[in-house]
C-alpha cells in the first residue's frame, strides 16, 4: 500500500499531517492540469505577466486551478503564481498548521504548441509573507512532468520520490529516494546565446563538448531537471544575459528554490544565478 502518494506521504513524508494534506490539493490540481492540456484551447490568452510574458490561456487556466485547490485546502494562508501580479492572502479561517505557496503553474509554455513536455513547480514555506523567504526555509518543493506521462516528484526534505498518474488517476510510486552522482556525462546548457559575450559560459560548455558530454536541453526547465534526476546525473544552466536578463531568467522563488531544494535533497548541488554566475 505504500505505493500512493497518499500512503507514501503518510509514512515516509515525515510531513505533519496539515502538510501532507496540503500536499494532496496539490497532487489534485495536477491532475485536472493533466486533463486541461489535453482538452484546452492552446492559444493565447490576450494577456502578459508580471514578466511582460504572453499568457496562453493554458498558463492562466493552470494558475486558476491551482490557486482554488490551495483555497478549498483550508491550509494556505497566502499563495503567490509567477503568472499573477500580486500575491493572494487568504481569508478563510485557517485551522491547523499553514503555509506559503509560491509556484509556476506552467513552466515551459513556449512548448506547449509543439507538444514538448511541460510541468508545474511548487514551493512551500511554513507561512508567513514571501518577502525575505529564503530557498532554505522551504518544508517541501514538488513538481509534476506533463509528458507522454504524467509524474509527480516531490520532497519534504526525506529524499526525492517520483509518482506515475496512472488510468485511475491516482499517482503511484515509480521512484524511490532518488540519488543524483557526483559525476555526469550529460549537460543542459540553458541559454547558450550568453556564450557570444561571457567567455567563461563559452569555455564551460566547450570543455564539456570536448569531454564528449551527452547534451540533453528541451527548453523546458522542468523535463530537463527532470531528466538530471532520473538518470542520476547531469549540470543545467542558464546564465544570466545582459541586458535582457540580468539575473538570468529563471524566477528564484517559483523556480530556482523549489529545484534547488529537490537536487539538494538528491544529493546533488545548486548554485544560484542571482548569487553567482559560472
Ligand atoms: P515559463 O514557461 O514558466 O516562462 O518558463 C520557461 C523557462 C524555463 O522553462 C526554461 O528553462 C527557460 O524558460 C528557457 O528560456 P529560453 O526560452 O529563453 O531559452
Ligand atoms: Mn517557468
Ligand atoms: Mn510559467
Amino acid at each position: 500500500m505504500l505505493n500512493f502518494l497518499d500512503s507514501h506521504l503518510r509514512y515516509k513524508s515525515g510531513a505533519p499531517h496539515s502538510l501532507r494534506h496540503m500536499i494532496r490539493y496539490i497532487a489534485r490540481a495536477t491532475k485536472f492540469i493533466h486533463h486541461a492540456i489535453k482538452t484546452s484551447d492552446l492559444g493565447l490568452a490576450g494577456t502578459s505577466n508580471l514578466f511582460g510574458e504572453e499568457q496562453l490561456s493554458l498558463d492562466v487556466l493552470a494558475d486558476r486551478i491551482i490557486m482554488d485547490n490551495l483555497k478549498v485546502s483550508g491550509l494556505v494562508a497566502n499563495a503567490i503564481s509567477e503568472e499573477s501580479e500580486e500575491e493572494t492572502v487568504f481569508e478563510h479561517e485557517l485551522k491547523d498548521e499553514t503555509y506559503s505557496v509560491a509556484y509556476d503553474p506552467l513552466d515551459g509554455s513556449s512548448l506547449v504548441d509543439t507538444n514538448l513536455a511541460i510541468g508545474s513547480i511548487f514551493s512551500i514555506y511554513k507561512s508567513g509573507p514571501f518577502i525575505g523567504k529564503t530557498g532554505r526555509e522551504q518544508v517541501a518543493a514538488l513538481y509534476a512532468v506533463y509528458g507522454p506521462r504524467t509524474t509527480l516528484v516531490y520532497t519534504t526534505g526525506k529524499g526525492v520520490h517520483e509518482f506515475t498518474l496512472n488510468d485511475v488517476y491516482e499517482y503511484s510510486l515509480t521512484r524511490e529516494d532518488i540519488k543524483i552522482s557526483d559525476t555526469s556525462k550529460y549537460f543542459a546548457p540553458g541559454n547558450l546565446r550568453a556564450a557570444q559575450d561571457n567567455p567563461k559560459y563559452k569555455k564551460l560548455v566547450d570543455d564539456w563538448m570536448l569531454k564528449g558530454y551527452t547534451l540533453r536541453y528541451s527548453g523546458g526547465m522542468v523535463p530537463d531537471l527532470n531528466h538530471i534526476l532520473l538518470k542520476g546525473q547531469g549540470i543545467f544552466t542558464y546564465p544570466p544575459f545582459p541586458p535582457k536578463y540580468p539575473n538570468g531568467k529563471l524566477r528564484l522563488l517559483f523556480e530556482c528554490n523549489p529545484f534547488a531544494f529537490l537536487m539538494e535533497m538528491a544529493g546533488g548541488a545548486s548554485m544560484i544565478p542571482a548569487v553567482s554566475s559560472p
